[in-house]
């Protein structure tokens, strides 16, 4: 993985919306256009209304007309790795392969590399795409 992806993933923590868990966390996709996609976790009074960084950066790569998770990388503020929670495994998987890059970093850079079958193994899938 080239740096910038890192970089882009901590600089995305900063936009973090999070005055109730007090946790930034900060995402980052690279995309099968080659554009970096970045996201951070948007919390709401109604607690159960926030979402993660994950989707955030996923809606941005959407949104911008990509469709591939290549790569993507994810950091928190305050912990050595974010593993991204099971929810957000399930969404990742929507647009990414079992062989997925998924970087788990701190402030220094990439600590922990897994495939997204590492994080989701047995995955939930059907033939409705065809
Ligand atoms: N969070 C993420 O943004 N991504 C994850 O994968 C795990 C948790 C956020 C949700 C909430 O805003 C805060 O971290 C504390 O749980």
């Amino acid at each position: 993985m080239s740096r910038d992806l890192f970089e882009a993933a901590r600089a995305a923590m900063a936009f973090a919306h999070a005055p109730y868990s007090r946790f930034p966390v900060g995402a980052a996709i690279r995309a099968e256009d080659g554009r970096i996609y970045t996201g951070a976790n948007i919390e709401n009074i109604s607690y159960p209304q926030g979402w993660c960084a994950e989707p955030t950066a996923i809606s941005q790569m959407i949104m911008g007309g990509a469709k591939k998770i290549v790569e993507m990388a994810v950091i928190a503020e305050k912990l050595p790795l974010c593993p991204p929670c099971g929810g957000c495994r399930q969404k990742i998987a929507e647009f990414a392969t079992a062989a997925t890059p998924i970087y788990l970093c701190d402030e220094t850079g990439v600590k922990q590399t897994v495939a997204l079958s590492d994080l989701l193994p047995h995955s939930f899938k059907t033939d409705l795409l065809g």
